[in-house]
């Protein structure tokens, strides 16, 4: 997993809960790397989950409260480095829709070591969106979270149901209905 996902995972927690006490959860961690992170590297993903749990001991939120605000952060990193992506799109939904076929494979082209998910979408009308996450890595709340900040991204509001699949744990599925009025686009 991309260095830079555990800087800003850090840096949104340096935000959260103070420098000092990043610090210090970190410490208690005990990660491979001792928590020195560069955008540059690339690290398991099973230490961002480790981090996360820290910090869910750390403050008393859920590990997947801690996913889900990350995810909305992330939005916000990935709008303000790679906006070609989000201008030609008009809607979350045209935007969610692009993530599997160009904007994760325009990622793998540039990054060909970046672990990505697969995305299969299913429209129903213009107010519900299935997408269908399949990854090994357990980042579904994660990926909630990047979907809620794409709907606010686009002014939308709408509910996200997240439907497990008993049979295919590393599937899930976001139901995703547009209630309210758009605001824009
Ligand atoms: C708009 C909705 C998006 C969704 C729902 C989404 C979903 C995800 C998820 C869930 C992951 C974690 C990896 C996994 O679960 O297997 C991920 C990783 C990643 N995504 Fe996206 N993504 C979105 C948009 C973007 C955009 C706009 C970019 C911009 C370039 C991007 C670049 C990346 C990168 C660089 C990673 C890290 C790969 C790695 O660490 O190896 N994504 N994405």
């Amino acid at each position: 997993m991309k260095g830079v996902i555990f800087v800003e995972l850090i840096k949104m927690a340096e935000q959260t809960f103070g420098e000092d006490a990043v610090d210090t959860v970190l410490e208690k961690a005990e990660l491979e790397n001792g928590g020195a992170f560069t955008t540059v590297g690339n690290y398991p993903c099973s230490e961002l989950v480790k981090i996360v749990l820290a910090f869910s001991d750390h403050s008393g939120l859920s590990p997947d409260a801690l996913q889900r605000a990350f995810g909305n952060w992330m939005m916000g990193v990935f709008l303000e480095n790679y906006p070609e992506f989000f201008v030609d799109k008009t809607s979350a939904f045209a935007m969610l829709e692009a993530v599997d076929q160009e904007v994760h494979f325009e990622v793998k082209k540039l990054y060909p070591e970046a672990e990505l998910p697969r995305f299969d979408t299913r429209r129903h009308g213009d107010n519900r969106l299935e997408m269908i996450y399949s990854s090994p890595r357990p980042l579904d709340a994660f990926c909630e979270g990047l979907i809620e900040a794409c709907l606010a991204h686009f002014g939308e509001e709408g509910s996200i149901r997240r439907v497990a699949h008993p049979d295919t744990p590393t599937s899930t599925t976001f139901d995703i209905t547009l209630t309210g009025e758009r605001q824009n686009g």
